[in-house]
C-alpha cells in the first residue's frame, strides 16, 4: 500500500478548520486510517523487509502527527484571535436605561473598613496584585527555602522580576506593608484593603480572595496597641460593644511574637451571632512586625516598633450580612446581588452607621 506523504501533508496544512483537521487525522491515524494499516502491516512482513520498513513507516506517522499538532495550534490560535476580536464589549456604553445598579458585598465591606479606620487615624494603602517574590516573600522573613512558601500555593507567571525571579499574584496584602514602610516615613498607620490569589478552591476558599492588612510603625507600640486596635475596630463593624476577643499564640514569619485572634460567638437558632465567649472561631492573623522585616525596609528595630495584622474580608462580610458560601461572591448571579447588595447611596458612616 502506497501514501501519497507529500498529498497527505498538504492537505493537513490547508485544512480550513479544525473539524477538516480532525477527518485528515482519523483518514490517517485513526482505527481504520491508512498510517495504521501501514504499522498494522509490519506483522505480517518478513524480518528483512520490516528492518526496512519499520523507519520509514514510524517516521511517516511522527511527521503527520507533528503536521497535525502543528495545523491544530495554528487553528486554535487563529480562533482564539477570532473571538477576541467579535467578543469585545464596550466599558464606556452608558448603563441601559431602566436597569439598576447596586454595591457588591465586598466593597461594601471595604467602604466600611476604610469608614472606621479613618476614625482612628489610618489611611488606605495600595500595591499592584502582580507582585515580585521579593515583596511578596522574603521582605517579609519568608526566604527562599521556608516552608511558608509552600503553603501558599502561588500563582506565578512566566516572566521574571529582571533578577530570575518569576513574577507571582500576590498571596497575601502583607507586602503593601512593605512597600508602605519603603515609600513612607514613620509613624504609619494604614490598612490595605485589596485582592490576593491562592491556587485553592471550595465552599471557603476561591482562588482571588479579599483580605485586609493593617499597620502601625511608631515608637513605643506594643501589644495592648494591638489588642485595643482591633477590639475598637471589631465592634464598631460588627455594631456591637459585647466584642469580645481572645488572641492566642501562633506564628507567622514576618511577626514576632505572633497572635490568631479569635471571636467569641454564640449560636442562636442555629445561627453564629457574634458577641460574648460562649465559643470562639478565628478570625485574623496579627502581631507585633519582626525587626527582621523593619530592617528589611531600611528602619531600625530599636527605634520604630509596629504591629500588623491580617484578615480576611469576605468571611467579615459573610459573618455580618449571613452569607453562606463564599462562591457565591464571585459568580456575578443577578439574584444574589439583588438580594445581598446594597444602594449606591448608602454610604457607610460611622454617624449613620455603618452597617447600612
Ligand atoms: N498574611 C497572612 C496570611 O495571609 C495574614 C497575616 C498574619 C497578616 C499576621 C499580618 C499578620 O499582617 O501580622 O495568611
Amino acid at each position: 500500500m502506497a501514501i501519497d506523504t507529500e498529498d497527505l501533508l498538504t492537505r493537513i496544512h490547508a485544512a480550513p478548520d479544525l473539524p477538516a483537521l480532525e477527518a485528515e487525522r482519523v483518514s490517517a491515524l485513526g482505527k481504520q486510517g491508512l498510517i495504521t494499516a501501514l504499522l498494522k502491516s509490519l506483522g505480517k512482513m518478513t524480518a528483512e523487509e520490516r528492518q526496512a520498513e519499520g523507519p520509514r513507516i514510524h517516521q511517516l506517522r511522527e511527521q503527520v502527527t507533528d503536521a497535525i499538532a502543528g495545523r491544530k495550534a495554528t487553528l486554535e490560535a487563529a480562533e482564539l484571535d477570532r473571538k477576541l476580536a467579535t467578543e469585545t464589549l464596550d466599558m464606556t456604553l452608558p448603563a441601559a436605561p431602566g436597569s439598576q445598579g447596586g454595591v457588591h458585598p465586598v466593597s461594601q465591606v471595604m467602604d466600611e473598613l476604610a469608614e472606621i479606620f479613618a476614625d482612628l487615624g489610618f489611611s488606605v494603602a495600595t500595591g499592584p496584585e502582580i507582585e515580585d517574590d521579593w515583596h511578596n516573600f522574603t521582605a517579609l522573613n519568608i526566604p527562599e527555602d521556608h516552608p511558608a512558601r509552600a503553603m501558599h500555593d502561588t500563582f506565578y507567571f512566566d516572566q521574571t522580576d529582571g533578577e530570575g525571579r518569576r513574577m507571582l499574584l500576590r498571596t497575601h496584602t502583607s507586602p503593601v506593608q512593605i512597600r508602605t514602610m519603603m515609600s513612607q516615613k514613620p509613624p504609619i498607620r494604614i490598612i490595605a484593603p485589596g485582592r490576593t490569589y491562592r491556587s485553592d478552591s471550595d465552599a471557603t476558599h476561591t482562588p482571588m480572595f479579599h483580605q485586609v492588612e493593617g499597620l502601625v510603625i511608631d515608637r513605643g507600640i506594643h501589644l495592648g496597641h494591638l489588642k485595643w486596635t482591633l477590639e475598637t475596630f471589631l465592634k464598631a463593624y460588627f455594631e456591637r460593644d459585647d466584642i469580645v476577643l481572645r488572641l492566642r499564640p501562633s506564628f507567622f514569619p514576618f511577626t514576632e511574637p505572633s497572635a490568631e485572634v479569635d471571636v467569641g460567638y454564640t449560636v442562636q437558632n442555629g445561627r453564629r451571632v457574634l458577641g460574648g465567649s460562649d465559643r470562639w472561631m478565628e478570625l485574623l492573623g496579627s502581631g507585633m512586625v519582626h525587626p527582621k522585616v523593619l530592617e528589611a525596609c531600611g528602619l531600625d528595630p530599636d527605634e520604630w516598633q509596629g504591629f500588623a495584622f491580617g484578615c480576611g474580608i469576605d468571611r467579615l462580610a459573610m459573618l455580618k450580612y449571613g452569607m453562606d458560601d463564599l462562591r457565591a461572591f464571585f459568580d456575578g448571579d443577578l439574584r444574589w446581588l439583588r438580594h445581598y447588595g446594597f444602594s449606591a447611596l448608602d454610604v457607610p458612616t460611622l454617624s449613620g452607621g455603618v452597617g447600612a
